[in-house]
């Protein structure tokens, strides 16, 4: 898809599939950091992670992999360094990210892994702010999340090739069911936006910080900071 195509369907749909660069090797980092924080082998699939996990010890493992991952913010922009064309190209070069990236386990019949449809902007989100949504384990119909894209209004369901990410925008409606399949699904979650763009009650200073800045905003900002 070339660069016009996955904006033209970000803007008509509201979310498009991106292949990032390089995104096999962050992958395979990312996994990593979720089974050390998960306390589990370098040699288990996420995909069979509810078999190391116990359904109680579900929300604790979560925090710990959100915890491990975002402990090292050098890091976490290394990995998240090849969205960088895409994620600039959308809302310009001065942008911030969230400062959590966010993470789902969606257990294998497990009811406290479904999460009702909503829009992240009821719930404090700017509409100015684009979630890119990044699988680490094989998505089916039956466990990957859904959304409501603007232009169609049916439920359509994610189901990103390999090495692909999702855009989305925060006013559409996601959410997911079930799942009742055999297998694991382990997603990311992080959210950008201009740093020049309208919050909503995520705060920009609480919630984000700077990811990407133009040379010609870092001299301006330096320069209204010493104009008094
Ligand atoms: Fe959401």
């Amino acid at each position: 898809m070339n660069q016009c195509d996955w904006i033209n369907e970000l803007n008509t749909d509201g979310y498009t599939y991106v292949s990032p660069n390089h995104w096999d090797e962050r992958l395979s980092v990312l996994r990593s950091l979720i089974l050390e924080g998960a306390g589990c082998e370098e040699s288990v699939s996420l995909e069979e992670i509810h078999h190391h996990i116990s359904p109680q010890d579900i929300n604790t493992k979560r925090l710990k992999v959100i915890s491990t991952i975002n402990s090292d913010q050098a890091k976490l922009d290394w990995l998240l360094e090849p969205l960088a064309p895409f994620i600039t190209k959308l809302i310009g070069p001065d942008c911030v990210r969230q400062k959590r990236v966010n993470l789902v386990m969606h257990l294998p019949q497990d009811e406290t892994s479904i999460i009702p449809n909503h829009s992240d902007v009821l719930t404090g989100n700017s509409s100015f702010e684009v979630t890119c949504w990044i699988p680490l384990t094989k998505c089916h119909i039956e466990n990957t999340m859904h959304l409501f894209p603007y232009k169609k209004g049916e439920k359509a369901y994610l189901m990103p090739k390999e090495n692909e990410v999702v855009l989305f925008k925060h006013f559409l409606k996601h959410g997911n069911s079930l799942n009742t399949t055999n297998a694991a699904r382990v997603s990311l979650n992080i959210r950008f936006k201009s740093l020049f763009s309208p919050e909503n009650k995520k705060s920009l200073l609480d919630y984000f910080q700077i990811w990407k800045m133009s040379e010609f905003t870092r001299i301006g900002l330096n320069e209204w900071k010493n104009e008094d």
